[in-house]
């Protein structure tokens, strides 16, 4: 299965791309991850992109499409990917066309997880990862069991920096500007699967498995 995830900042993304690439076995490849990692391990590309992830701005395609693609190529052979934050911009989607055909693959379905944005700013406020695993919790709705501390590897959990609330408005006017017309032209190949992302996280889950048992089926 190869599976894309679009939604705004904030929409579960995450949170459901774990647990559907645990079931299905796929690789989760998130583009906000990789480049978290890279920041954080003060590596040469982490300089070259941390101020357009603290400002809430897209990291340049060229950088961006190098970055992801470059790793889909470790999950060839395997059950597939699972493709989280990526494509983000026209540009990207039409990279990610051709890495495909160059491997004679297709995409099974683009996951459009659909959230208001008065529920996101609420989401975001809450949000707590683990710098080590990359779990994400929610102060008031997926606390850990143990304040402050990742429930799998038991890591104090973090902030993220781009959660400040001037820098999560300009990461939602990003999001409007150049990602929302990718929903059209996927739709338009008749691949875009929406998903209500309100509710709890299992509730949402639920509802995402039991889409995807027609994308199992093809
Ligand atoms: P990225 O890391 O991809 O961030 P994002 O798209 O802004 O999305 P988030 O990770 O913030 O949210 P999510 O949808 O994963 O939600 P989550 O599951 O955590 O990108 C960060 C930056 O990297 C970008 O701004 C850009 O600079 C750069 N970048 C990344 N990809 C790029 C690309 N392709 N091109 C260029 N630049 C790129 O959930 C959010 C919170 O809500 C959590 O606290 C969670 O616990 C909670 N929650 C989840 N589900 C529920 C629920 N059902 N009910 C209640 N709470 C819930
Ligand atoms: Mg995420």
């Amino acid at each position: 299965m190869r599976l894309v995830f679009m939604g705004p900042p904030g929409a579960g993304k995450g949170t459901q791309a774990k647990a559907v690439a645990e079931k299905y076995g796929v690789t989760h490849v998130s583009s906000g991850d990789i480049f978290r990692t890279e920041i954080a391990g003060n590596t040469e590309l982490g300089g070259q992109i941390k101020a357009y992830l603290d400002s809430g701005a897209l990291v340049p395609d060229e950088i961006t499409v190098k970055a992801v693609v470059g790793r889909l190529g470790a999950a060839r052979g395997a059950d597939g990917w699972l493709l989280d934050g990526f494509p983000r911009t026209q540009a990207q989607a039409e990279a990610l066309d051709e890495a495909l055909e160059d491997d004679g693959e297709k995409l099974s379905a683009v996951i459009y997880l659909e959230v208001d944005t008065e529920i996101i700013v609420k989401r975001m406020a809450g949000r707590r990862v683990c710098p080590n695993c990359g779990r994400s919790y929610h102060t008031e709705h997926i606390p850990p069991k143990v304040e402050g501390t990742c429930d799998a590897c038991g890591t104090r959990l973090i902030t993220r920096d781009d959660d400040k609330p001037e820098t999560v408005r300009q990461r939602l006017a990003t999001y409007q500007q150049a990602t929302t017309p990718l929903i059209e032209y996927y739709d338009r190949r008749g691949l875009l699967i929406r998903t209500d992302g309100t509710g709890t996280p299992d509730q949402v889950r639920a509802r995402l498995f039991e889409q995807l048992k027609e994308v199992e089926c093809g």
